[in-house]
């Protein structure tokens, strides 16, 4: 499987959404990170084929993609940011409704959502209506919906918004479960959602890909930057001007600050964390 993005670039108007974004994607689980408003939903939009973008290409198999492309549009697991007009649905009817959107017969239906809704701990809701679910059990509702009939490209759009850490955990080892010989895209601005399971990182801001690599390569490449290092409390402010503060602990001795600076000074450099390399490339 090979999913190409190439110089795609879309406009809403005056606000250039994306900018010029070139992708390469193969079976593997990719980690779409990003602030708010930085492009993310609008470019799995455009993968999605949900838009068509201003210009650029996306091929899946070497074929462009479209609307009328459907055997690449059945492959294709969306899980959105929200969903809306389904809250007087029951979970399971919503679930049975996309299995029929998707064209699975009634057995297969049933057998693959009585698997899910077990698998992601839903079984004492799904008879009950969607508008009774709290912000985690719709999540989790989304999410399931996203994986009827096995598809072989899997998009998640913020996939962990307003879960608990249990089901954090949960979702995130469901996810690399399943992710074998698949393409699967998690958009979120939570490192630690793709911490452990993303093969491949994506920076995108202001529509732009600005770095894409494995997670290691991102890591060491903010390696000479990253520093930490004791001071005093009344040196804090000093230190807040002048650098990015990545983390600051209260010790009894002093204040313990982590922080990014362009000089490389070997003594204070520290390991760096993927917080960092979000800190770094996208604030
Ligand atoms: N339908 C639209 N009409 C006009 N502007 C839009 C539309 N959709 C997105 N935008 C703009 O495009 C930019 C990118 O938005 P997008 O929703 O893709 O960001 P995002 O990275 O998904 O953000 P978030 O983390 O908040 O979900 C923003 O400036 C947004 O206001
Ligand atoms: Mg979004």
């Amino acid at each position: 499987m090979k999913l190409i993005v190439k110089n795609v670039s879309m406009k809403f108007g005056d606000v250039q959404a994306l900018n010029e974004v070139n992708l390469d994607l193969e079976d593997g689980v990719y980690g779409l990170i990003g602030p708010n408003g930085s492009g993310k939903s609008t470019l799995i939009n455009c993968i999605t084929t949900l838009i068509k973008q201003t210009s650029g290409t996306i091929t899946f198999n070497e074929k462009e993609v479209n609307q009328k492309y459907t055997e690449y549009q059945n492959s294709i697991g969306l899980m959105p940011q929200n969903i809306d007009g389904f809250d007087d649905f029951t979970g399971i009817r919503f679930l049975y409704y996309i299995a029929t959107l998707k064209g699975l017969l009634k057995e297969d239906a049933t057998t693959q959502i009585n698997r899910l809704v077990k698998r992601v701990n839903l079984e004492n809701v799904i008879h009950r209506k969607i508008k009774t679910y709290s912000g985690g059990m719709k999540q989790r509702l989304l999410f399931i919906q996203a994986l009827l009939s096995n598809p072989k490209i899997i998009i998640l759009d913020e996939p962990t918004a307003g879960l608990d850490p249990f089901e954090r955990i949960n979702l995130r080892n469901y996810i690399s479960e399943i992710s074998d010989g698949r393409i699967v895209i998690i958009a979120t601005h939570v490192m630690q959602d793709i911490e452990s399971i993303a093969n491949s990182i994506i920076l995108i801001r202001d529509g732009k890909v600005v770095k894409n690599g494995k997670p290691e390569e991102l890591i060491q490449s903010i390696k000479p930057y990253v520093h930490e290092k004791m001071i005093n409390e009344s040196d804090l402010p000093e230190y807040r001007n002048k650098y990015k503060i990545s983390s600051v602990s209260k010790l009894r001795e002093g204040m313990f600050i982590r922080y990014l600076k362009e000089e490389a000074t070997k003594q204070t450099q520290a390991i760096p964390s993927l917080e960092e390399v979000y800190l770094y490339y996208l604030t």
